[in-house]
């Protein structure tokens, strides 16, 4: 599996989506659109994202009934996006379901990989607000095996669970790794956080990587450096 890097573009509207993307004028990163776009846009910015020429990761992380999972899925799957994803919470049955659902007519469909524990999430939370007593790690190598059960192709996990989840359930396995900041940036909601370079011995497929590059001075340096510390390629 290739490494690469994915940029979360957690912008309110196209116009700034687009305006950001416009500064990318030798490469076309692998981008992801999260619940903040997708509700204000809708479809129509996955099309034109596409139309650009991107690899797209819909971030919707879809978690309700089985029946409800399939039938989103199947909408979803009409849309060219090259990864979808749920949280593996939803249990095994609508996991079954939704990559049922996000198969299309021919028998292909997106990737389709399931959050384990958001990286804003600590132990201390998972105990006291989510009752939660068994050791993180734990649950995320529990949530990955369901994921690899129910024959999805990954987990969005923290690099620091990236190389326990290719021990368990395979080196193709995928992991997609959000919680990447550069060693001089602040955190900010993220608890479970490396950087690019730590990431990449850690064994993360792919690092999903929003505000160091989006709310840098000039994301274009930011998302080389960005490959050049996980992927050790200059653009
Ligand atoms: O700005 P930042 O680099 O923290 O953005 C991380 C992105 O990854 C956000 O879009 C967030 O929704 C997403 N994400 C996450 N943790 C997960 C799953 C997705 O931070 N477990």
């Amino acid at each position: 599996m290739s490494r690469d890097v994915i940029i979360a573009c957690d912008f309110p509207n196209a116009e700034q989506t687009l305006t950001f993307l416009d500064k990318f004028t030798e490469e076309k990163p692998f981008v992801k659109i999260g619940m903040e776009l997708f509700y204000a846009e809708g479809p129509e910015i996955v099309r034109q994202i596409k139309a650009r020429g991107h690899r797209i990761f819909l971030d919707l992380k879809l978690h309700d009934i089985p029946n409800t999972v399939k039938k989103a899925m199947a909408v979803l799957s009409r849309l060219d996006v090259d990864i979808c994803n749920l949280h593996a919470a939803g249990g095994l049955d609508m996991m079954r379901a939704a990559a049922e659902g996000l198969t299309r007519p021919d028998g292909t469909r997106p990737l389709l990989i399931a959050v384990t524990q958001l990286t804003s999430i600590d132990q201390k939370r998972m105990e006291e607000e989510l009752l939660i007593s068994r050791p993180l790690e734990d649950v995320v190598m529990q949530y990955a095996v369901n994921a690899k059960a129910a024959g999805l192709d990954g987990v969005v996990c923290s690099p620091l669970e990236a190389g326990k989840v290719h021990q368990t359930c395979g080196e193709d396995f995928l992991t997609v790794t959000p919680g990447i900041r550069f060693a001089e940036s602040e955190s900010g909601d993220q608890q479970r956080i490396t950087t690019p370079a730590q990431a990449r011995e850690l064994g993360s497929d792919y690092i999903v990587v929003g505000r160091p590059i989006t709310a840098a001075g000039d994301p274009v340096a930011a998302y080389r450096r960005c490959l050049a510390d996980f992927c050790g390629q200059t653009a």
